[in-house]
């Protein structure tokens, strides 16, 4: 038996950082996928194939997996694998063959996306056919084993796909429709680890805790204002929407987690005639999402070339983690 699953990267639109605290956020899921293949294995183990992160061939037991040395390259598969086999006990081996549609370098949430395709693709195959709810949890249980924290908005846009509304680790996940919103992304061309940057923020809010709290309590406010607006039914939202991220940038460079090649970009694209433009998830690199809708897109993408960045063509409201035929 064999089955391949995908699911999409992700932006987020406004709240990254305080979601971390229970806040609310709003994320899109991109046409940017990541797949795995499994194929039922004789033997009691795992067999991994992840050319895109340089892994040939790596193998382990499933009664092993998660012991012993984990190469970076292959802990979130073995630890969604782990994790499932401790949830539902399964006596077959597995083999994984993963492809990424991305690069790991944007920001797109790549390892969580792969995560989420583990965890469906093993529901799939055992025939237990999990809620989107019963893989979130397992895809998060994985990504807080892994890398220690983070608010899983990431997996949450990769299992329900479209545009959603993330709060408080999963308790809270709604469909947004937002009409005629589409974004320009701007790469910086640098990669900043997102625990670092989560640990240099803990930094400044050692030293300034009311000041970081009064910021992402603005992000909350900031983030409700732009849910009432989508909301509201009201005409030609994107102006005010733009505003609403426009102020979110500012939050972000009080955490400290702007940059020069970030600013530069959101600028350009402000310029050009973007509705608004911010740093999207960690920051310190990565992309800027650029609110924009059919009509100024090319001119907004061309503002952003012209300032010397590239521009990664994306499609937001992507669906979520599905299996390919
Ligand atoms: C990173 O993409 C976004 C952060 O809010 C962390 C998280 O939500 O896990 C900084």
């Amino acid at each position: 038996m064999s089955i391949t699953v995908s699911a999409p990267g992700k932006l987020m639109l406004m709240g990254e950082h305080a979601v971390v605290f229970g806040k609310p956020s709003i994320v899109t899921a991109v046409d940017h996928r990541m797949y795995a293949t499994l194929d039922a294995f004789p033997e009691p183990k795992i067999i991994l194939e992840a050319p895109e992160v340089g892994l040939d061939f790596y193998e382990k037991n499933l009664n092993e997996l998660g012991q012993g040395i984990v190469p970076k390259e292959a802990s979130f598969v073995e630890h969604s694998v782990k994790n499932f086999v401790a949830k539902y006990p399964i006596s077959a081996g597995v083999k994984i063959t993963t492809k990424a549609g991305f690069s790991s370098k944007f920001g797109f949430g790549s390892s969580s996306a792969v995560t989420v395709c583990i965890t469906k693709g093993l529901s799939e195959m055992f025939g237990l056919n999990l809620s989107n709810q019963e893989i979130f949890e397992l895809s998060y249980k994985t990504v807080i084993d892994v890398q220690g924290k983070g608010s899983g908005f990431d997996i949450a846009a990769a299992v329900w796909g479209g545009t959603i509304l993330f709060q408080n680790k999963g308790e809270i996940v709604e469909p947004l429709n937002i009409p005629g919103f589409d974004l320009a992304v701007g790469y910086t061309g640098k990669k900043y680890e997102t625990v670092k940057v989560l640990d240099e923020v803990k930094m400044v809010e050692a030293e300034f805790p009311d000041v970081i709290a009064g910021t992402y309590n603005n992000i909350a406010i900031l983030v409700e204002k732009a849910l009432d607006l989508i909301k509201s039914g009201q005409p030609n939202i994107l102006p005010k929407l733009g505003q609403l991220m426009n102020f979110n940038q500012g939050q972000l460079d009080t955490l400290g987690v702007n940059c020069l090649e970030l600013s530069e970009i959101i600028y350009a694209a402000r310029n050009a005639g973007a509705y608004g433009a911010k740093l999207s998830g960690a920051g310190k690199g990565d992309c800027a999402v650029c609110l924009v809708d059919g009509f100024n897109k090319m001119q907004v993408a061309d503002g952003i070339r012209n300032q010397g960045y590239e521009v990664i063509d994306i499609v937001v409201n992507a669906p979520g983690a599905r299996v390919e035929m």
